[in-house]
């Protein structure tokens, strides 16, 4: 099935079929952004599934997914449209000498000469896309701003061509690291989601999804222990991508348990810093070794 989201609850399903498990704000949003054509702020830590979200979005309804991976620096020129210098150049020099500039130059600045990045590529779309706008806080606020005018009117005027309008509405949905705070202007005019670390039933279903091989206790156990390396106070705590990467990492190990040994061998697979290693091989690597962890979790 495809096409727009017809409940929160058709978004929840939908999203589910296409491999992504959704909570209840998340398929909130989801199905208010199609219904309300407003775009989503998904903000959070990362690897939580912001990025997938979209992708599961553009899956679920069946429309193709256009991306715009911001980094700094990011101007016009590679978001919304770009002349085609090397191609007009060509059309130049193969003129004949007398024709008119004006006729060349009404030529060369159409659309045949343009190259459309992913913004002008989203609202010409003859289909209806998603639109992911990835990492926005990498940018800087010039180019929030160039973004808040596509986004509000759903238009783009391109000097030597006129106001190019929207053909079809995209679903927009931009994510952010949180690096830097968004300007008010542009979380005015979106749907919010925060998207945090999921409890462990959640997590524990994620972990299952994406390695469905592993031994449910053995998942339960890891997936426990992700939320107890959590809790310490890391410099980068482990994130759903890293409890996927350990899942399967411990399956081609064979592993049986999540104990100290297995714990002090793979722990690089979820933490990713010198001094975090130090910590998590002490706090719950003994705490693991002394059984105590066992017994808590039954
Ligand atoms: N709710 C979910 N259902 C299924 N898979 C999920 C879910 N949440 C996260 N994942 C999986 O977790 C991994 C990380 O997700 P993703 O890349 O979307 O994170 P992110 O928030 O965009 O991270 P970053 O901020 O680093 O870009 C992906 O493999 C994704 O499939
Ligand atoms: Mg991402």
């Amino acid at each position: 099935m495809s096409g727009e989201f017809r409940s929160i609850e058709d978004a929840r399903g939908r999203l589910a079929e296409v491999g992504y498990l959704a909570d209840e704000p998340a398929s909130l949003v989801s199905y208010l952004s199609g219904r309300l054509g407003k775009p989503v702020l998904v903000e959070g830590p990362a690897g939580v599934g912001k990025t997938e979200l979209a992708k599961a979005v553009s899956r679920a309804t069946g429309r193709k997914l256009i991306r715009l991976q911001c980094y700094e620096g990011l101007d016009e020129a590679k978001a919304l449209y770009e002349w085609n210098y090397r191609k007009q150049l060509l059309r130049i020099q193969t003129e004949a000498a007398d024709t008119g500039w004006q006729e060349v130059k009404d030529d060369i600045f159409g659309e045949e000469f343009m190259l459309a990045r992913p913004l002008l590529s989203a609202i010409t779309a003859e289909q209806p896309v998603v639109l992911l706008i990835d990492e926005i806080d990498k940018t800087d606020q010039e180019f929030e701003a160039l973004l808040l005018e596509v986004l509000s009117d759903f238009q783009i005027s391109i000097p030597e061509m006129g106001v190019v309008e929207a053909r079809t509405r995209p679903l927009v949905l931009l994510t952010s690291n949180n690096s830097r705070e968004l300007t008010e202007a542009l979380k005015r005019r979106c749907l919010y989601l925060w998207l945090d670390y999921p409890d462990v039933e959640r997590e524990l279903e994620i972990v299952h999804l994406h390695a469905p091989e592993l031994d449910q206790a053995v998942a339960r156990k890891l997936v426990e222990v992700v939320h107890m390396v959590r809790s310490l106070d890391l410099k980068k705590p482990p994130s759903i991508a890293e409890s996927i990467d350990w899942a399967r990492a411990l399956l081609l190990l064979g592993a049986e348990d999540v104990d100290q040994a297995v714990l002090e061998r793979t722990m690089s697979i979820i933490v990713k810093h010198r001094t975090d290693l130090d910590l998590v091989a002490e706090r719950v690597g003994v705490k693991l070794g002394d059984g105590v962890f066992g017994r808590q979790a039954g």
